[in-house]
């Protein structure tokens, strides 16, 4: 039986603010195969790990990551909007968080967020990063927006890429492909047994997002999904061994 890879979604969001050097430390701790990041640029040009393209809903700052320098942006506190506890955490950058992933056994998972915001140059940014710490083997890079998945594929057909989608189309393994994208990731409602099998005939790893619940956990297990994305990686790890266990 096929085992289904865990990433941990922006790190172990649910016990740490997300996208934070906390909240990747749980992940690493948590048995999880993987750990996805959100990417955007500051005004500098810079890499740095965050959901959103403005910083209020993670930080106690106002405005956009691109009107930000690193240095402003590093002055942020990401983490007291969580907890209190957390009030020491600040913005991560790609650099930092990859030469802390460089040593792990484990898989990572890079989204572009060029969805809202066309970054100039991001994919070469990014890739040239992971080229520098030889992270490209173990990594696959994603995007809602097609232009950076093609980007990326351009750059490097050697390169795992994803095309990240919600919306339900007309043979989706095909189309994705065509645009460069080597996986599928896909929100939690499209997933059927028949896109899984139209994407593995195609060789096309299929991962799904967010998932939390038990219930869409074992659903992913059964299926034989290539991977999900949560919240609660130390949870999904419990029930996909005691998934495994029962169908020995
Ligand atoms: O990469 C899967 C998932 O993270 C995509 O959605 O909005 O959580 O970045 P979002
Ligand atoms: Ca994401």
């Amino acid at each position: 039986m096929k085992k289904t890879l865990i990433y941990a979604h922006r790190g172990a969001s649910k016990l740490a603010p997300e996208n934070t050097m906390a909240a990747y430390q749980l992940a690493s701790e948590s048995g999880a195969d993987g750990i996805e990041i959100d990417v955007q640029l500051t005004k500098d040009r810079v890499p740095v790990l965050i959901h959103d393209e403005n910083v209020r809903r993670t930080t106690n700052g106002t405005g956009f990551v691109q009107e930000y320098t690193l240095n402003h942006i590093k002055k942020l506190d990401a983490g007291s909007w969580f907890s209190t506890k957390y009030s020491d955490c600040s913005i991560v950058t790609l650099e930092e968080f990859l030469c802390w992933f460089q040593p792990k056994d484990m898989v990572l998972n890079v989204e572009l967020k060029t969805n809202v915001i066309e970054y100039r140059d991001i994919e070469q940014l990014v890739y040239d990063a992971l080229v520098r710490h030889h992270l490209l083997s173990r990594t696959v890079i994603s995007s809602f927006n097609l232009n950076s998945v093609k980007k990326i594929h351009d750059i490097d057909a050697g390169v795992q890429t994803a095309f990240l989608t919600s919306t339900k189309r007309q043979n989706l393994a095909k189309f994705a492909r065509e645009n460069g994208a080597s996986s599928l990731h896909i929100k939690h409602r499209l997933l059927d047994k028949k896109l899984l099998h139209q994407c593995h005939r195609n060789n096309m790893p299929v991962r799904v997002y967010t998932i939390n619940r038990p219930s869409y956990m074992q659903k992913c297990y059964k299926l034989g999904c290539d991977g999900i994305f949560t919240d609660v990686p130390h949870e999904a790890v419990e029930y996909r061994t005691r998934f495994q266990e029962e169908n020995q």
